[in-house]
């Protein structure tokens, strides 16, 4: 499984003669399945092809705030605030003095500086350079402006000397972005984690039922991720025709009914529940014993409200359980989502909207947003049920 899926990087390579490795680097992220935009300073293109850094991300290269050729404006804003990380490497002393003052003369120090994700900084320069303390109150400076540090390594360096100073090698940089994103397993490491999903039949008489289109893929593909990161994973069904995720202990039921009863009977001792099923909201008020024969067909079925395990969950919820809602909704949902956050009592709520081509039911894609109770929200792009549910857990992981 690529270990960097539906993550957006920006990487920006400043003007040292470490650029030659940035190109590894890049090669390196795309492997794993990132979406990297590059930006290079004016110098780091002495060192380093743009080409080949357009080739290998498959995209243009940014250099200047706007683009030299047609003049459109390259959005430092958007840059910074819809990645999910910006990842400097190498970044020269220079580079790092103009980021520790806040200066912004250039499209990446500008990107710097509106940047809401995380950011990560390879430092690459001479081994006396970096021990001087102006650049070592740079790299404080910035380290306590959150920036994490990668690096640099002790070993041979360009000006023909060895000491401290040169940048981590591409491998070690890859490693350190992946154990970043990689924080969900430190949290669900021998957690107790309960996912519902599916559809519910509810019984009109023996062989007939109320049902909807669940597939219960996106349940059954957040049972496989929880599972993966360590976690002791129970999922209640409802019916589908799926395998059992390796490793996941799996309760078969078939009505709201058998679902309540079985997510209310597991629910104390978990951590995360995650109720991804499509619950019936109403069940045939008094289901007949035998087949209903053609004749005695009724001209309408009577239904009853079942009980809402989400909200029944929220409200006994206990303190360090962190419960997360789904929903489906056919218009632009954003208040309902909200409103369903709020009224069950959730940590957080995953929004499907149908409007989206490749969202929804029985299909093996999905887009969704996600909503945090603490008024913080997510959007995830179109990508498979498995990648959506890495990135949920991930992000949920994270934020909770
Ligand atoms: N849900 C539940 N029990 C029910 C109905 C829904 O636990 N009887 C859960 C679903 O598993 C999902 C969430 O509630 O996590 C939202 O489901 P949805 O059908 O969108 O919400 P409803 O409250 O039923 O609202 P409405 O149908 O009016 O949009």
């Amino acid at each position: 499984m690529a270990r960097l899926n539906n993550k957006r990087i920006v990487l920006g390579i400043t003007g040292g003669i470490a650029a030659y490795k940035s190109a590894t680097l890049l090669r390196l992220l795309r492997q794993e399945g990132a979406d990297v935009q590059v930006i290079c300073t004016e110098q780091a293109s002495s060192f380093i092809g743009i080409k080949t850094l357009a080739a290998l991300s498959g995209k243009g290269v940014l250099l200047e705030f706007s683009d030299a050729e047609t003049g459109a404006w390259n959005n430092h804003v958007a840059l910074g605030s819809e990645s999910d990380l910006l990842l400097i490497a190498p970044l020269t002393a220079q580079s790092m003095a103009k980021m520790a003052q806040g200066f912004c003369d250039n499209l990446l120090s500008a990107v710097y500086l509106s940047a809401r994700c995380p950011v990560m900084i390879a430092p690459a320069m001479d081994l006396d350079m970096y021990a001087h303390p102006a650049v070592q109150r740079n790299v404080q400076h910035l380290r306590s402006d959150g920036c994490q540090l990668i690096g640099p390594e002790y070993g041979a360096l360009a000006s023909g000397m060895t000491g401290l100073g040169r940048m981590s090698e591409p491998e070690a940089i890859l490693e350190a972005v992946c154990a970043h994103f990689n924080q969900a397993s430190k949290h669900l490491k021998g957690r107790h984690v309960m996912i519902s999903a599916g559809p519910t039949y509810e019984a009109i008489d023996p062989v007939r039922f109320i049902s909807n289109h669940s597939s219960g893929k996106m349940g059954y593909a957040l049972a496989e991720v929880c599972a993966s990161l360590g976690a002791a994973v129970t999922l209640i069904s409802g019916p589908v025709h799926l395998p059992c995720p390796a490793g996941v202990q799996r309760i078969m039921v078939k009505s709201a009914a058998e679902m309540h009863e079985a997510c209310m009977s597991h629910r104390a001792t978990q951590d995360f529940l995650f109720m991804a099923a499509a619950v019936a909201d109403f069940t045939p008020a008094q289901p007949a014993d035998g087949k209903i024969k053609k004749h005695q067909a009724p001209d309408h079925l009577i239904l009853k409200p079942t009980r809402d395990i989400l909200a029944d969950l929220g409200a006994e919820k206990s303190p360090g359980q962190t419960l997360i809602g789904f929903a489906l909704e056919t218009e632009e949902g954003t208040e309902q989502a909200l409103d369903k956050l709020k009224r069950k009592n959730c940590d957080f709520l995953v929004l499907n909207s149908l409007q989206h081509q490749g969202a929804g039911f029985g299909g093996d894609t999905n887009q969704v947003s996600i909503f945090a109770k603490d008024g913080s929200r997510k959007e995830l792009p179109l990508a498979s049920k498995t990648e959506i549910a890495q990135s949920i857990v991930e992000w949920i992981c994270l934020n909770s």
